[in-house]
C-alpha cells in the first residue's frame, strides 16, 4: 500500500478517492467542528481528550456525528493503524476529525477522519531561535458571538489575522486580543508568558481550552511551578521574562519577539527548557529532538548553533 487512507462517512478509502458533497454545509458555509490530534512514533497521543473535546463542541453546536464517542475512538485507532506504515523516519501524523452540517438540512452530518504528515520543517528552527508574535487589529470573536471553547471550522478571522501578521513578518504568529485588549490566543495555539517564575495564561472563558495547555498544567504541577490563569495585556508581554505557545503539533515552543521587540532576553529561556524537559519526564517523548531532525537549516539565523 503506497497511499494513505481516510475515513469518510463509514468507509475507509484511499485519499485520492475520498470526497464530500459540493453541497456540504461545511464547505458552503463553514458549519462544522473539528479536532487535530497528533501521533508520537505513529501512536496516537491523548486521543480520549481530543475526542471528549470534539463531542463537547458537537453538543454546543447541536450537531450529531451519527457515531458514539467510543465508535469515533475505535475508527480513529483503525485509521492510524492503516496509515502507520507510510510514516518515514521521525515523521508523525496530525490526525484530523472533521464533522460538518452535511449536504442536507434534514440529513446526517459529514464525518471525515484523516492522517496528514506534520510539517516539522516549517517550525523546527523556532525551538532554537524562538517564534515571533504580532498582535493584529483583527480581534478575537467576542464570546457573545460564539464560545471560543467550540473548535469551529469557521476560521476566517484567524486566517485574516495570520495574513495581517505575516505582511509585517513572514514568519510571525498572529496573537488576537479581545475588544478590551486582553490577550487571548494565537491562531492555532494557546499563548503563555512567564512572570517572576509564574506561568501566566488567559482564562478558559476567552480561549480554546487546549489539550496541550492541559498537558502543561499537568507538567507545572509535577515540577511545582505556579500558574495564574488570568487576563493580561500587551504591556505584560512587553515586560515578561519569557513567552511560549502550546499546541498539538509543536507541544511547547518558545516565542522571543512581540511586535518587533525582544521578549525578556530575546531568546528561548530557562522556563521553556524546564517545561520541555518536564514533558519528556511526564509523557516520555522528546519532541524537540524529533523536530530538529527535520530542520531547514536555511531558516536558522546566522550564528545560531543547530544542536544535532
Ligand atoms: C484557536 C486555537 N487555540 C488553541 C489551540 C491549541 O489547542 P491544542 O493544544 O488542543 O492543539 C488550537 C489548536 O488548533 C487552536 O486552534
Amino acid at each position: 500500500m503506497s497511499e494513505r487512507t481516510a475515513y469518510v462517512n463509514g468507509e475507509f478509502l484511499p485519499e485520492s478517492r475520498a470526497s464530500v458533497s459540493i453541497y456540504d454545509r461545511g464547505f458552503l458555509s463553514g458549519l462544522g467542528v473539528f479536532e487535530r490530534t497528533r501521533t508520537f512514533g505513529g501512536e496516537i497521543f491523548q486521543l480520549d481528550r481530543h475526542i471528549a473535546r470534539l463531542y463537547r463542541s458537537l453538543k454546543a453546536v447541536r450537531l450529531d456525528a451519527g457515531l458514539t464517542a467510543e465508535e469515533m475512538h475505535e475508527t480513529t485507532v483503525e485509521l492510524v493503524k492503516q496509515n502507520k506504515g507510510l510514516l518515514g523516519a521521525d515523521e508523525d501524523y496530525f490526525v484530523g476529525h472533521y464533522v460538518t452540517r452535511g449536504p442536507d438540512k434534514a440529513g446526517r452530518a459529514t464525518v471525515v477522519i484523516l492522517c496528514e504528515p506534520i510539517g516539522f520543517d516549517k517550525f523546527a528552527h523556532h525551538y532554537i531561535c524562538g517564534g515571533h508574535v504580532i498582535t493584529t487589529h483583527i480581534r478575537a470573536i467576542p464570546t457573545q458571538v460564539w464560545d471560543p471553547k467550540i473548535k469551529s471550522t469557521s476560521r476566517m478571522h484567524l486566517w485574516l489575522a495570520e495574513q495581517q501578521a505575516q505582511l509585517v513578518d513572514p514568519e510571525a504568529y498572529a496573537l488576537l486580543l479581545t475588544l478590551d485588549g486582553n490577550v487571548t490566543e494565537l491562531t492555532a495555539a494557546n499563548f503563555w508568558i512567564v512572570r517572576n517564575g509564574t506561568l501566566v495564561t488567559a482564562p478558559v472563558q476567552t480561549i480554546l481550552s487546549g489539550v496541550t495547555r492541559g498537558a502543561v498544567l499537568e507538567i507545572a504541577q509535577h515540577l511545582d511551578i505556579p500558574v495564574e490563569e488570568t487576563n493580561f495585556q500587551l504591556y505584560d508581554i512587553m515586560n515578561a521574562d519569557e513567552a511560549f505557545m502550546t499546541t498539538t503539533s509543536r507541544c511547547v515552543l518558545p516565542l522571543t519577539r512581540i511586535n518587533g521587540n525582544a521578549i525578556g532576553e530575546g531568546k528561548p529561556g530557562p522556563m521553556v527548557g524546564r517545561l520541555q524537559k518536564g514533558w519528556t519526564e511526564v509523557f516520555g517523548q522528546d519532541f524537540v529532538v524529533q523536530a530538529l531532525k527535520h530542520i531547514d537549516k536555511d531558516k536558522v539565523p546566522e550564528g545560531e548553533a543547530v544542536p544535532l
